[in-house]
């Protein structure tokens, strides 16, 4: 399966913080939050990973992750001229998807909860069809919303429904087999002049080929596109490593734990960021401190 992440976009909501500066560069709290998504497709177990970002910020995210072998992995970059939609980036990732699977995570999309590695390599080893998320909102109307029966079937699927039909978003973060570059190239645009990846999952949703996973009430999932989101993410963020006292969504260290990299690449990328708490820990990593704690998880 290869993984892509979309860290595009205008950026309009968080102006004028993203006039010069990529969204998902923005630090949430000790991280860049490219780091968060990239963390997630990590722990899928997805190690080729494809970028897409704007013309002018393309060079920006290679500066920050490379070609990915400092994360035992293969990163791809590819430029999407204007944010034209989500489902544009299985066209422009046609080529690097090649005959495979795919998950889609957008550069702006964090999770954080128990369970949530077993919700992704069930997702990540379905052989047919589509794997989407849903999580509980307030506010529906800013949201694709899923309408589901009391076995989670699915329903319907609506994009920003003035009147929503449940209270269900479907987060930034969808599997799907290889059929979904062939429908990607056949949608058309839609009224706002954008590719949805709404329609997308309606194709596969009227062949019977949609599965939801529902997020519990224990799991947090943030998208940080506005000035008051991204401040609440930094604050989570903050609160569950101070709480925990170990770092969440660290790429080295889930390259480490799957066994992608050695302890001397691991102890390089520590001596890099030595100053740090996040070289700092990447150390303790190292020394196999929080081995036990994360045998425990499991
Ligand atoms: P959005 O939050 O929908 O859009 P945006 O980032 O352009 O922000 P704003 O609404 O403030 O102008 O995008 C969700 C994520 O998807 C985000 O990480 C950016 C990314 N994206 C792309 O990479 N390409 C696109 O065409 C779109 C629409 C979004």
């Amino acid at each position: 399966m290869k993984g892509i992440i979309l860290a595009g976009g205008a950026g309009t909501r968080l102006y004028p913080m993203t006039r010069s500066v990529s969204k998902q560069l923005l630090p949430v709290y000790d991280k860049p939050m490219i780091y968060y998504p990239l963390s997630t497709l990590m722990l899928a177990k997805i190690r080729e990973v494809l970028i897409i970002s704007t013309p002018e910020d393309i060079g920006k995210y290679e500066l920050l992750l490379g070609d990915g072998s400092a994360f035992g992995m293969e990163f791809s970059y590819c430029v999407q001229e204007r944010p034209d939609g989500l489902a544009k980036a299985f066209v422009l990732g046609a080529d690097f998807i090649g005959d495979d699977s795919v998950c889609l995570v957008l550069g702006d999309n964090i999770f954080y909860g128990s369970g949530f590695t077993a919700m992704l390599q069930r997702a990540a080893h379905k052989k047919r069809g589509a794997t989407i998320f849903g999580h509980y909102v307030n506010d529906p109307w800013r949201f694709g919303i899923a309408e589901f029966d009391s076995e989670g079937k699915i329903l319907s699927l609506e994009e920003k429904p003035q009147n929503p039909k449940s209270n269900y978003a479907v987060v930034g973060l969808y599997f799907y087999d290889n059929e979904v570059v062939n429908y990607a190239k056949e949608l058309k645009p839609s009224k706002r002049g954008e590719y949805e990846i709404t329609d997308l999952n309606r194709i596969y949703l009227e062949k019977g080929l949609l599965d939801l996973e529902v997020f519990g009430r224990g799991f947090a999932w943030l998208d940080t596109g506005t000035t008051e989101s991204l401040n609440a993410a930094g604050e989570f963020v903050k609160v569950i490593e101070k709480t925990i006292g170990i770092k969440i969504s660290v790429p080295e260290e889930i390259a480490y734990n799957n066994g992608w990299i050695s302890k001397e690449e691991l102890l390089k990328t520590a001596a890099l960021y030595d100053k740090t708490s996040y070289g700092d820990h990447l150390k303790r990593v190292a020394m196999g401190e929080y081995f036990s704690k994360i045998q425990e998880e499991r």
